[in-house]
């Protein structure tokens, strides 16, 4: 949801930037902009769309002169994604630059303001206030920072700035509140980013900024100061993220990659958290009889994550016995929760910057509940509200779409199921060892999957040409058929709906006819099989195209189905972790023969840091 870069030092100025912004590509792509402290002046080059766009526009040109440069991409808010709401913005005397990831909720007061002063403004962005707001301070101000820090504290709402002026050469102004800024130090010279992959290979060592601190940034110096203007000290932690860690490793797609990297993921967290002697779960911070009290869980999250947890709850509810409600955290914010006490709220996010989330962990710690952050970032925002961490382990996800993350939150999942029921037993230890098992084997056959990713893809290329898609399930894989249909969707740009199997007859069964595929995920053994099947067949009489996943060896279901997708024989509860990879991968392959841009879907960003 933007992101924003700046750096000051002896490299090549424009080269950093730019590989700087293609770390936070995620984060946004309906524009791109720098602006550079050259000896001339401040120069400022943007362009509309991708990254690529931009790096046109600078090729060719030389910038040797500058020294210090920030740059931006957009993830439009305010304004459509054009060229004069592009970042960065220039103050209307042309001395001042800023680029800003987050909302100013306060602009149009701001605006006014400045307006009966006699401002004018060119963009339809919140963020054109703040620069101006900048020049008008520094009519009073003894510098840049001062002036930035009497803007700051002016500013509602949520914001990461990097700002540079004509009049302080070779330094970068930055400030943050509700957005994440991280300040790197490196050989030759410091940087400012969004996320640590825009510093990736610049920088040894980092440090995060607190909400309304500033840092005045030059080549040699980083002073960073509070919203007093006191100066603060902070000690800067080691930084290795190695370019390489970034790269597709011969991949076609971030994507393909991070869903072959789902086995090693699994495996590495059941290494940690697994052994003999059952379940340690140290990242989370109760006591057994914090435990044996715990009355709910709530969990709040949004898309993915989202899906994790709606598992998570089956899993937790039947391995463990205690009650979990799943809520968007959007939704959740917004209603009462007279229960605190005894009760474990879960906040699930993959960046742990979503803004939603974040608002529903500290609401409820507010409320005295315990928090728990699950989160791929152990660095980001949701930490600061969480009594406990468990961290994805899962490395650090490029692509738009979550795969690798999913099946690492899935995996959290189990483990704390699994915990729950070993501290409260709830189930009884041949169960329990039996369970872990099984889940033990899991990696070996997701691995499978992959190895047959090719009948994936051949019903990728039969189903190319439906506009529509429909994923069905009963049980915990309800979560599979909410998530596989939400992957399609993103990535493809098709519709697809994920549904209770039961609930087709109650509405959506309307839909089917001979173009629409029903894609059923039907596991043997399972409560609910026959009951699925037989909602199958009512999809079949309606002419619909029939498509399944399942683990099941019963030849009957080819009557039934014109194709078929088998997954390795698992328990019906762990049954998310393999049936979700061929939802992946038929994604994957449909966005992949429809030519999309499967790493960056339209209109995404990886990181909502907005409401
Ligand atoms: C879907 C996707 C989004 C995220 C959602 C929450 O592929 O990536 O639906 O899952 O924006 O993000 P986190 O998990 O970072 O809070």
């Amino acid at each position: 949801m933007c992101g924003i870069v700046g750096y000051v030092g002896s490299g090549e100025t424009v080269k950093i930037l730019c590989r700087g912004l293609k770390g936070l590509e995620y984060r946004g792509y309906d524009s791109a902009g720098i602006a550079l402290s050259e000896r001339k002046g401040i120069n400022v080059v943007k362009a509309v769309g991708k990254l690529e766009n931009l790096e046109q526009k600078l090729s060719g040109q030389d910038f040797s002169t500058a020294g210090a440069g920030i740059g931006h991409i957009r993830w439009a808010t305010h304004g459509g994604a054009t060229l004069k709401n592009a970042h960065p913005h220039v103050s209307e005397d042309g001395r001042t630059v800023l680029v800003h990831n987050g909302i100013i909720e306060n602009y149009k007061e701001l605006k006014q303001n400045l307006q009966n002063k006699g401002y004018h403004f060119v963009s339809e962005t919140d963020t054109e206030v703040v620069v101006q707001q900048i020049e008008e301070e520094l009519k009073e101000a003894a510098s840049p920072t001062e002036a930035v820090l009497k803007t700051m504290n002016k500013l509602r709402g949520a914001f990461a700035l990097a700002v540079m002026n004509t009049d302080f050469p070779g330094k970068i102004v930055v400030a943050k509140r509700n957005a994440p800024l991280i300040i790197g130090q490196g050989k030759n010279g410091n940087m400012a980013a969004s996320d640590l992959p825009a510093m990736a290979g610049e920088v040894e060592r980092v440090i995060y900024l607190d909400d309304d601190e500033l840092a005045e940034i030059s080549e040699d110096e980083i002073k960073i100061v509070n919203a007093a203007g006191q100066v603060v000290s902070k000690t800067f932690k080691p930084f290795n993220l190695a370019p390489e860690m970034l790269s597709k490793r011969g991949f076609a797609h971030f994507m393909l990659k991070e869903i072959n990297e789902q086995p090693g993921i699994v495996r590495r967290m059941l290494q940690k958290y697994l052994s003999e002697k059952g379940v340690q779960l140290s990242g989370l911070n109760l006591s057994w009889e914090d435990i044996r009290n715990l009355t709910k869980i709530e969990v709040a999250a949004c898309g993915t994550s989202l899906h994790a947890a709606t598992a998570g709850k089956y899993l937790i509810e039947d391995l463990a016995g205690i009650t979990v409600e799943v809520e968007p955290a959007s939704e959740y914010i917004y209603r009462k929760h007279p229960e605190s006490r005894n009760v474990l709220v879960i906040g699930v996010s993959q960046s742990g910057e979503t803004a939603d989330t974040i608002t529903a962990v500290r609401q409820a710690k507010e409320r005295g509940a315990h928090v728990l952050a699950v989160t791929n970032r152990e660095d980001s925002s949701i930490v600061r509200y969480a009594d406990s961490v468990i961290g994805l382990e899962a490395g650090i996800e490029v692509s738009v779409a979550a795969t690798k993350s999913y099946t690492a939150q899935l995996a959290v999942f189990y483990l704390l199921a699994l915990y729950l029921a070993q501290e409260r037993q709830a189930l009884d230890e041949d169960c329990l060892r039996q369970t872990e098992q099984a889940l033990q084997a899991v990696p070996s056959q997701m691995e499978e999957i992959l190895a047959n990713a090719a009948v994936v893809r051949r019903c990728a290329e039969k189903y190319q040409d439906a506009r529509d898609f429909i994923y069905v399930a009963r049980g915990v894989n309800i979560a599979t058929a909410m998530e596989g249909a939400l992957k399609l969707k993103e990535i493809s740009y098709i519709n697809a709906s994920g549904y209770p199997a039961g609930e087709l007859k109650h509405g959506p069964i309307a839909l089917l006819d001979e173009k629409m595929p029903v894609l059923s995920i039907l596991m043997p053994g399972s409560q609910n099989y026959d009951k699925l099947l037989s909602n199958s067949q009512e999809a079949k009489a309606r002419q619909a195209r029939m498509i399944a996943v399942t683990s099941s060896a019963d030849r009957q279901l080819e009557n039934l189905f014109d194709d078929i997708i088998r997954v390795p024989q698992v328990p019906e509860l762990l049954s998310p972790l393999t049936a979700n990879i061929p939802l992946q991968l038929l994604a994957y392959y449909m966005a992949e023969k429809l030519g999309r841009d499967v790493d960056k879907p339209r209109n995404l960003a990886k990181s909502v840091t907005v409401e």
